[in-house]
């Protein structure tokens, strides 16, 4: 290459953004009315950084968020320039100020006040996909105003939209959070995956669960809770018949409980964890009488380490349950 050549590509490198100026700097130089000439790809992924520098608390907000949304990224890079990936998988709400929302992401509701509506009629006769759509549409509490997705659950993935999915176990946990009432899964967050290992842990026909097979994962609430605080008796009272339908649907051969709201809405107690730990209990409210697991929620046991050994044991407990002779932990 020669001299010339070189030099010419760096000053080009230099227009097409080679000057690696931050949005800080960028912003300075506006301000002093000196105008960049910006490739259009780069004025895109800088334009709401350079909104954002104004504002040293949506900054941090919106930092905070896109490290919440990618929990395993080791530094969360400052959004100047915001790597469009890493932005579009932020939480909507604190993105918005800064990147347009993607048009995949399903729009925030506004908070306006909504007329609640009864119930649907006949839930317990509902086939799947009937059940499924009467959880979308629902409106029978406060919790639909704020929800931007319903959370039905997830399985194996059914031939027959109107029949259940196979699941021989099914696991309830408490309500979506933030991330999965974004994606309209149960249990996507950090929860979720040690959920996810705690399932793949489990062998069985030497198969190790998953939540794609064999399985089928449901929440008490199938509304995020506000900020995740927890439901109140009133919505799990309410939200009871669409779970009580779907294992009626779903005829699982056993269920985890997870954490003492699915406790309270499966088996109506309100003991202490700890108490119904450790022994088989049977559901009360179906004709089936299934096995129920009492055992401590994934994120009760993010927080709580030594626990874990704990719910090992009551994981051990379901599969003897299960299959007496054959369950192998991994
Ligand atoms: N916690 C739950 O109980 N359910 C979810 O779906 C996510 C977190």
């Amino acid at each position: 290459m020669s001299t010339d050549t070189a030099r010419s590509s760096d000053a080009a490198a230099a227009e097409q953004g080679g000057l690696q100026l931050d949005a800080r700097q960028r912003s300075m130089l506006q301000a002093m009315g000196i105008r960049l000439w910006e490739p259009d790809f780069y004025k895109q992924n800088t334009a709401a950084a350079q909104q954002n520098i104004a504002g040293a608390a949506i900054k941090s907000v919106a930092n905070r968020a896109v490290q919440e949304a990618l929990p395993t990224v080791a530094a969360a890079p400052t959004l100047a320039p915001a790597p469009v990936a890493a932005a579009a998988a932020a939480p909507a709400a604190a993105r918005a100020p800064a990147v347009p929302a993607p048009t995949a992401a399903p729009a925030a509701r506004p908070s306006a006040p909504v007329t609640l509506q009864q119930r649907p009629d006949g839930i317990d006769r509902m086939d799947w996909l009937q059940l499924q759509s009467a959880v979308q549409g629902c409106q029978a509490c406060r919790l639909c105003a704020s929800r931007k997705n319903t959370v039905f659950g997830v399985g194996q993935p059914s031939t027959e939209p109107s029949l259940a999915p196979r699941a021989d176990w099914l696991i309830v946990g408490e309500a979506p959070g933030e991330n999965e009432d974004i994606q309209g899964e149960p249990f996507v967050g950090q929860a979720g995956k040690l959920l996810d290992n705690m399932l793949r842990a489990m062998v069985i026909d030497g198969q190790p669960l998953a939540r794609h097979s064999n399985v089928f994962i449901a929440n008490v609430l199938k509304c995020r809770p506000p900020a995740n605080r927890n439901p109140s008796p009133e919505e799990v009272a309410m939200c009871q018949p669409y779970l009580l339908r779907q294992i009626a649907l779903l005829q699982p051969k056993i269920i985890l409980a997870m954490g003492r709201f699915a406790v309270q809405s499966l088996l109506g107690s309100t003991e202490p964890l700890g108490k119904l730990r450790g022994r088989v209990h049977t559901m009360p409210l179906d004709a089936a009488r299934t096995p129920v697991i009492v055992t401590y929620h994934p994120a009760y046991l993010l927080r709580n380490l030594p626990d874990k050994a704990k719910a090992w044991a009551d994981l051990l407990l379901a599969m003897e349950t299960l299959q007496p002779a054959e369950a192998t932990p991994s």
